[in-house]
């Protein structure tokens, strides 16, 4: 039994260096550990030899990707060197693993924050309550940005005043208090760009969010103002998620969000000025480059012969929440601009942006099988948007063997992303659209792929 005032040591070993990042934070806020986070098990193996003490030991269960040697698995190695040094340091592993040996704790591939946290109390036979005081600090801070579709504040908003002292907190708008978005980009243009909720007011704060933006995306407007406000609500609902997993609350306000952006696109009687409010570079590169995707495939998805009339209203329902979700792990417009293992040699990464890009597809896709009422097929379509099977990087050649949609989401995006990077002026959108196809009839010629662009040809040069 540890005592929960001592520090709490763990060594975490994960190939990838953002999973890795991401635990190491969860366990630094849950635990207040202090995690020693390596990326081979070699490393580890060194520092137990050396007699290092820890609490915990937390591996995946994966290949070490080491060059020149055998492949060695991860979380046997750990428990071979647990034996052999008679260690009684308990062990979590991460992912499928079978060993008859010894006893270990396993978590399921599909990486879930709660259950290593629930696994490392009872591995460490501590009680969740001991570390409830460490779960966030005294103020917590929101994008003001965030606050774009509330209208009333549901708890005191607090900013804070950085000083030689110590950093100081004033109270803002009070609990009660009224808003409006004109506002908030004051405060913005000003350089405040984040506002502070007292801890204890967290879930009232939280509730207040959902609410109010809920009800604020459902008022009649037209349709520039409804891109707009569907905008604001794509990029709370993605950044969110993406911190925080998905939770029961947000779920409402994201399904409207994108049965939203599917009722616009059905019910615009033309695309252009849709397609035109969308090269609005005010709004969100990400949520922009979605919307185009889906907008696009409107016209396109019937010409690919998949299904008919309520049919179709389910394709684009998948599309719409495709887009949504395919890049949420990637903040950076630089990075949701590369689409090539080329593009992305010749961006000059860091190392945690390349591995950040690098597996983007597939921890979407682990994201969004917590999602409820999931259609069916979606997190293989989210894997594979880049073309390659497993989810990891860009294809060194292009294959028809990934799913259909996904190749079809694939060329799409690719469209989409170009004519953003052409754009210009919104008048110039038809001329935009023509430049854009041009490297796609190079780039695509598997017959799979070629039929997609050959479609967007027809699209943008009807016959008469
Ligand atoms: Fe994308
Ligand atoms: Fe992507």
């Amino acid at each position: 039994m540890i005592n929960t005032m001592e520090n709490i040591k763990i060594l975490l070993v994960e190939p990838s260096e953002s999973i890795g990042e991401v635990i190491t934070k969860s366990l630094q806020r849950a635990f207040n550990a202090n995690v020693v986070f390596h990326r081979t098990a070699l490393e580890g193996v060194e520092r137990l030899k050396k007699g290092e003490a820890f609490s915990l030991i937390l591996v995946r269960n994966q290949s070490d990707e080491a060059p020149n040697t055998a492949i060695d698995y991860i979380a046997a190695q750990f428990l071979n060197i647990i034996y052999d040094l008679s260690l009684k340091t308990p062990l979590i592993v991460i992912g499928e693993f079978e060993h008859t040996l010894k006893k270990y704790a396993l978590v399921s591939e599909r990486l879930r924050i709660e259950e290593i946290n629930r696994l490392v109390l009872k591995a460490l036979g501590l009680k969740k309550e001991d570390f409830e005081h460490l779960k966030l600090p005294e103020f917590v801070a929101f994008p003001v940005k965030h606050f774009y579709l509330m209208s009333n504040s549901p708890c005191d908003i607090y900013i804070k005043l950085v000083k030689k002292t110590g950093d100081d907190f004033v109270k803002r708008l009070n609990f009660g208090e009224n808003f409006n978005k004109t506002d908030l980009k004051t405060y913005e243009e000003l350089g405040l760009l984040d506002f502070y909720i007292l801890r204890d007011e967290y879930e009232d704060f939280m509730n207040g969010l959902f609410l109010q933006t809920l009800s604020n995306l459902k008022k009649t407007r037209n349709l520039e103002e409804n891109i707009e406000v569907v905008g604001d609500s794509f990029v709370l609902g993605t950044d969110l998620m993406r911190n925080l997993g998905i939770n029961a609350n947000c779920i409402a306000m994201v399904d409207q969000t994108i049965f939203m952006m599917k009722n616009q696109i059905q019910k615009a009687d033309k695309l252009g000025p849709l397609l035109r409010k969308l090269l609005d570079d005010k709004m969100s590169y990400s949520y922009r480059h979605s919307y185009l995707i889906a907008a696009l495939s409107y016209t396109l998805l019937p010409k690919m012969e998949w299904g008919s009339g309520d049919q179709q209203n389910i394709l684009l329902e998948k599309i719409c929440m495709v887009s949504y979700f395919h890049d949420i792990y990637l903040e950076d417009e630089k990075l949701i601009k590369i689409s090539s293992s080329e593009e992305m040699k010749a961006a000059g990464l860091n190392p945690k942006d390349w591995d950040l890009l690098n597996h983007h597809a597939n921890r979407a896709a682990v994201l969004i099988q917590g999602y409820p009422r999931l259609p069916q097929g979606l997190d293989l379509i989210i894997k594979q948007h880049h073309g390659v099977s497993n989810g990891v990087g860009f294809p060194v050649v292009l294959t028809a063997g990934i799913s259909p949609m996904a190749i079809f989401f694939m060329v799409v995006e690719d469209f989409a992303n170009s004519i953003l990077s052409i754009a210009g002026p919104p008048e110039n959108l038809a001329n935009s659209m023509k430049e854009a196809l041009k490297p796609l009839k190079e780039k695509y010629q598997l017959p799979s792929y070629r039929k997609i662009v050959t479609e967007i040809e027809n699209m943008i040069n009807p016959k008469k």
